[in-house]
Formats: structure tokens, C-alpha cells, sequence
């Protein structure tokens, strides 16, 4: 029947960077099938999935059991690998089986991967830098964490501002720090997550203006959360890196705004509810749903003018589209791009309900909240996936993987004065050469 747009807006799809399907591995939490169809229904036409599932996805038989899974897509997809100590050795042979980049768990998260260490980091960057594959870094400093976290447990802390307290914002300040040193020396692209600190911009704003090749997302909670919001929600806002004071939400915007961060993703990190409303914080799971959510969130600001539609548009799919090689295919309407589409009822105004998530994690502090602005129909590769805002049930299984269109720049030639990898591949008495 006729599909009437009049007073709509025509936006591209929705890139997200960062998702967690949870498959293989956590069915309870969220499938590839629920989570993609939650994409859908937010406007969102292509996903980032982490690889901190179960297996992670750190070995070629890892891959392909997330890339059955994902089968069942709704929307488009690349898959992060994991890069770890015992990951830097398989990295090529991951990307000659699918994913399209990768992801290093600096920080303690769900999941539990130990975190790199600085010497695999630096082999792994060595190693991606001439592909110009981009690295996606959970930037905290896993050791601050720990000891933070057990002294909190020790003084028998138990509530949500323990949690932000184990986690200070000089963890993410370090981490970034550390992993931008070693992006600038390898030329290595990195990719920060979950940006969350006030703090920590100035970082990214020197290291662009070095011309390290570093792109970064914030998400809305960073954005429009805080502390004020913590006491009545409790475990609900457990999530690393944590709800941070007030002070950071405004510079995070401006960072938005002036490009030193690039992005909008959501960490969609779906729990079931009984995961997130346990009675210490420390029991509760880190994370939650988010995909579903971000395009009225975000267009809401719009309407209240703290953004342009154009600016939205640049965080939600421009600039991920940069990023991940996807530009000219996905994130843009122009001839020869994916009919990849989000149509938007700027006017319409509702009030989000956990209870009307199609993620199975139906747990979130946006519970609640009003908005204006909705996603009314989603188009992927010019099908319906939402439409009238009502899955396609049978558009299940049309996502594809990006890794057939995805075309990351040519590395940028480096003047490189360091030859450790060369060194270290180059027989006793040999002089190494560039
Ligand atoms: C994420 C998860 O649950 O996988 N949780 C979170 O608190 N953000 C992991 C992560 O992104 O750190
Ligand atoms: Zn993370
Ligand atoms: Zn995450």
C-alpha cells in the first residue's frame, strides 16, 4: 500500500559501532535475531558486534559461529575480532575470514578478557598499521580498576556511587593516553569506545592535531546521564565505564559538536532484568540496552536545539561510515550508496518504555523518559525492516556482513625512525632496514 512521508524526514540509516548480540553465548541475554531486529526498529541499518561473547571471537572457529548466527540479521554487520595477547598472532588469518576489525579490552568489562598487555598492544598495532585496519580500544586502566574496586568491596560498599568510585575518570585518562602513545608511534588507526570523561578530550583533541589517525564515540547515557540520575536506579546504571558526575555531560557535547569526538554509538550491552537488579552493585551485570533507544534520544536534543539535524546525521552514520570503510556505500544517501534508510517523525512525541523493547534485556534507565523525534520506518538495502514502526518479521536474515563493501583509506606512508618490529623479525647481526 502507499507509504505517505509528508512532514518526514529522509535520514541514512543509523551506523552503530558498538553492540553486544551476545551470540554464541548468552542467549538469555540477547540473540543476534532480537538484537538486530531491536536495530531495526531504532532506525539502525548497520551494527559493530563485540567480541566479548562466548567464545570470544578471538579464533577463526569463534568467528564462523557468530557469523551463523548472525544469519538471522535484520540489519547489516561488521564483526569486531578481539585482539589480546593470544589473538596477535592470528589477526590476518581473522580478517581473511570476515571481521572487519577489531577490538582490545584495556579495561576489566564484561566478559572478563585479560587485558592485553602493553607489548602485545604495540605487536598488534605493528601488524594492522599497514592495513590500516582500525582498532576499537575499552580504554580503562585495568589495574586502577582493581585495586579501586577491592578496597570499595573491603569497606563493605555495595551502592551504585562505589561503582563510579572504583572506576575514576583518571583510569580512562591513562588508558587513552597509553593507547594514543602507541597509535601515533605504530601509525596503528584506533578507535576510542564509550568515551566518557571530560577529562580525557584534551587527549584526543592533541592527538588529531598530531594527525594520529583516532576516531571516537560517546554514547547518549555519557551524554544525558549522571550521577543526579544514579540513586533511584541503582544496578540499572551499572555500566563500565561508569554515569559520571554532571560536569562531563556538557563538554561531551561540545566535543561532539567541534569533532574531537566523531560519534554516536550505544554500547547496546543487553542483561536479562534479574541480572541488573540485584541488591549489591557488585552482583549486578555492566551494561545495558541502548540500540533501540538512540534515535529518539538523540533527535529529542535535536528538537531542543542543541544540535542541527545535520550534525545528528554526521555522529550517526557519517562519520561511523568514515571510520569503519564503509563511505560511499553506507551513511550517506548519494548515487551508488545502500538504500540504507531511517524515515523520522520529528513531531511525533512519546515516552520510552522498557516494556515495549524487542531486546530481550527490557531493563533501562530511559524508562520513562519523553521524547519527540522517532524512526517510523527503517529500510535496509532498499527492503523494509520497520515499517509504520512494526518489525518486517520476514525481512529476518537480509542483514549481510559490510566486510564485501568495506574499503578502508590506504595507511597514510610513515616516516618511521623505529624499526622495533623490524628488529625483532631480523636475525642477530643484520642490520634491520625500514
Ligand atoms: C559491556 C557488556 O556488557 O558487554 N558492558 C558495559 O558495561 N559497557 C562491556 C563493555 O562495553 O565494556
Ligand atoms: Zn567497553
Ligand atoms: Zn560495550
Amino acid at each position: 500500500e502507499e507509504l505517505r512521508a509528508d512532514g518526514l524526514f529522509l535520514l541514512p540509516g543509523a551506523i552503530d559501532s558498538h553492540v553486544h548480540f551476545r551470540d554464541p553465548g548468552y542467549p538469555h541475554k540477547e540473540t543476534w535475531r532480537t538484537g538486530s531486529a531491536a536495530a531495526a526498529l531504532g532506525g539502525v541499518t548497520t551494527v559493530f558486534d563485540m567480541p566479548n561473547t562466548s567464545p570470544a571471537t578471538g579464533t577463526v572457529e569463534a568467528l564462523r559461529l557468530k557469523q551463523k548466527a548472525a544469519e538471522a540479521s535484520y540489519c547489516d554487520f561488521g564483526i569486531h575480532g578481539l585482539l589480546g595477547d593470544d589473538t596477535i598472532e592470528r589477526l590476518e588469518e581473522l580478517l581473511e575470514a570476515g571481521v572487519t576489525s577489531f577490538k582490545a579490552f584495556v579495561g576489566n568489562t564484561f566478559g572478563n578478557l585479560p587485558a592485553p598487555t602493553d607489548g602485545a598492544l604495540l605487536e598488534g598495532f605493528e601488524t594492522l598499521a599497514p592495513l590500516g585496519i582500525r582498532t576499537v580500544v575499552h580504554a580503562e586502566n585495568s589495574s586502577i580498576l582493581f585495586r579501586r574496586q577491592k578496597k570499595m568491596q573491603e569497606a563493605g560498599r555495595i551502592d551504585a556511587m562505589a561503582h563510579l568510585a572504583a572506576r575514576p575518570a583518571v583510569a580512562e585518562i591513562e588508558a587513552i593516553g597509553r593507547v594514543l602513545t602507541l597509535a601515533e608511534w605504530t601509525g596503528a588507526r584506533v578507535h576510542i569506545a564509550h568515551h566518557s570523561a571530560a577529562d580525557s578530550l584534551f587527549l584526543l583533541r592533541e592527538a588529531k592535531r598530531r594527525g594520529v589517525d583516532v576516531t571516537a564515540e560517546t554514547c547518549p547515557q555519557y551524554l544525558l546521564l549522571n550521577t543526579g540520575h544514579m540513586s533511584k536506579l541503582g544496578g540499572v546504571m551499572r555500566l563500565n565505564p561508569p554515569i559520571r558526575e554532571p560536569r562531563h555531560n556538557q563538554p561531551l557535547w561540545d566535543a561532539l559538536m567541534d569533532g574531537t569526538l566523531d560519534m554516536i554509538a550505544t554500547d547496546h550491552a543487553p542483561h536479562a532484568p534479574e541480572e541488573k537488579t540485584r541488591e549489591s552493585i557488585w552482583d549486578c551485570d555492566c551494561g545495558f540496552p541502548g540500540v533501540e533507544t538512540q534515535m529518539p534520544l538523540m533527535l529529542t536534543e535535536v528538537n531542543r536545539g542543541r544540535a542541527t539535524l545535520m550534525d545528528y546525521v554526521r555522529w550517526s552514520a557519517v562519520a561511523p561510515a568514515r571510520a569503519w570503510g564503509l563511505y560511499g556505500t553506507k551513511g550517506v544517501i548519494a548515487p551508488g550508496a545502500h538504500a540504507d534508510i531511517a524515515i523520522v517523525d520529528m513531531a511525533r512525541q512519546g515516552v520510552l518504555s522498557q516494556n515495549r523493547l524487542q531486546s530481550i534485556s527490557r531493563i533501562s534507565p530511559w524508562h520513562g523518559r519523553p521524547v519527540q523525534g522517532y524512526p517510523l520506518h527503517t529500510l535496509l538495502r532498499g527492503r523494509f525492516v520497520m515499517r509504520e514502526g512494526r518489525l518486517v518479521e520476514d525481512a529476518v536474515g537480509w542483514g549481510r556482513s559490510v566486510k564485501a563493501v568495506q574499503k578502508m583509506p590506504t595507511p597514510r606512508p610513515r616516516n618511521t625512525e623505529h624499526y622495533s618490529r623490524a628488529i625483532l623479525e631480523t636475525p642477530p647481526g643484520v642490520p634491520p632496514t625500514a
